[in-house]
């Protein structure tokens, strides 16, 4: 049983399509409540989480929030928050982390999470990992009942050599099929910031019962998969904001 709480958000969203003023209130009330001066911060990757560096460089700038730290998941991300003028590391420097916001893809009942749908799913796990905490911030979009309700695939970092027998012993071994993502049709596959492809894995919809802890246990055990877009039971709370304009934190 998920606590709702009915949260708000000063985010300005002047100008901005439905779905754009969703992604940040979600992104500006999960800052508000759980980013303080002092923090040691993850941030995470994708359009709903550029509107939480948006908050950062905004409290920043007005002295609101002090002494923050940001660690980013992608190159983007790092170049977003450089631009904004925020306080970039890495785990190098700091290896623990107070507090990790990211977006999803998906989000479901068990805060089961699809993410990846951005290529960075690997640097988001790791350093989500190194987090206290971790808050996922969404709109109305990605929250589901059943994985794979909203989102159709399943995200997963591979290494250049082992991706095409990965594209055929995925399917044999876990059903649905896959597809080594492409940038374009001229530049062939997607490569991630460390270098490696992606296969989105289009898993069978409809199967009850789906033991998804084993399957990414499965997978993150074949060599040359390097992580999934699965993250499971890691989510503190998820922030979803509704075309209504109401944000619910739900923990
Ligand atoms: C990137 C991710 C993103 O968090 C996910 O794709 C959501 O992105 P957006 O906020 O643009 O919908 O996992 O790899």
């Amino acid at each position: 049983i998920r606590n709702v709480r009915m949260v708000t958000s000063t985010a300005p969203e002047a100008e901005l399509a439905p779905i754009e003023q969703a992604k940040k209130r979600a992104a500006f009330a999960c800052g508000e409540k759980y980013v303080q001066s002092g923090c040691r911060l993850g941030v995470g990757s994708g359009s709903t989480v550029k509107y939480l560096v948006e908050y950062l460089k905004q409290g920043y700038q007005n002295g609101q929030l002090k002494d923050i730290i940001c660690v980013p998941t992608s190159f983007l991300t790092k170049q977003w928050l450089i631009e904004s003028g925020l306080p970039v590391s890495d785990l190098d420097a700091h290896p623990e982390l107070d507090v990790c916001i990211d977006g999803a893809d998906e989000v479901d009942g068990q805060f089961t999470c699809i993410k990846g749908g951005g290529g960075c799913l690997a640097q988001e796990k790791i350093v989500q990992t190194a987090a206290k905490h971790f808050y996922v911030i969404a709109d109305y979009l990605k929250d589901s009942k059943h994985l794979g309700d909203r989102y159709p695939a399943v995200p997963i970092e591979v290494l250049p050599p082992a991706s095409q027998p990965l594209l055929r012993s995925i399917p044999r071994d876990e059903g649905g099929s896959c597809q080594l993502r492409q940038a374009t049709k001229k530049c062939g596959p997607v490569v991630t910031d460390n270098g490696n492809f992606i296969i989105d894995w289009q898993f069978e919809k409809n199967v009850s019962g789906r033991d998804w802890l084993a399957i990414q246990q499965r997978l993150a055990n074949t060599p040359g998969i390097v992580e999934t877009g699965l993250f499971i039971g890691c989510v503190d709370a998820v922030f979803f904001a509704y075309s209504d304009g109401s944000v619910k934190e739900i923990v």
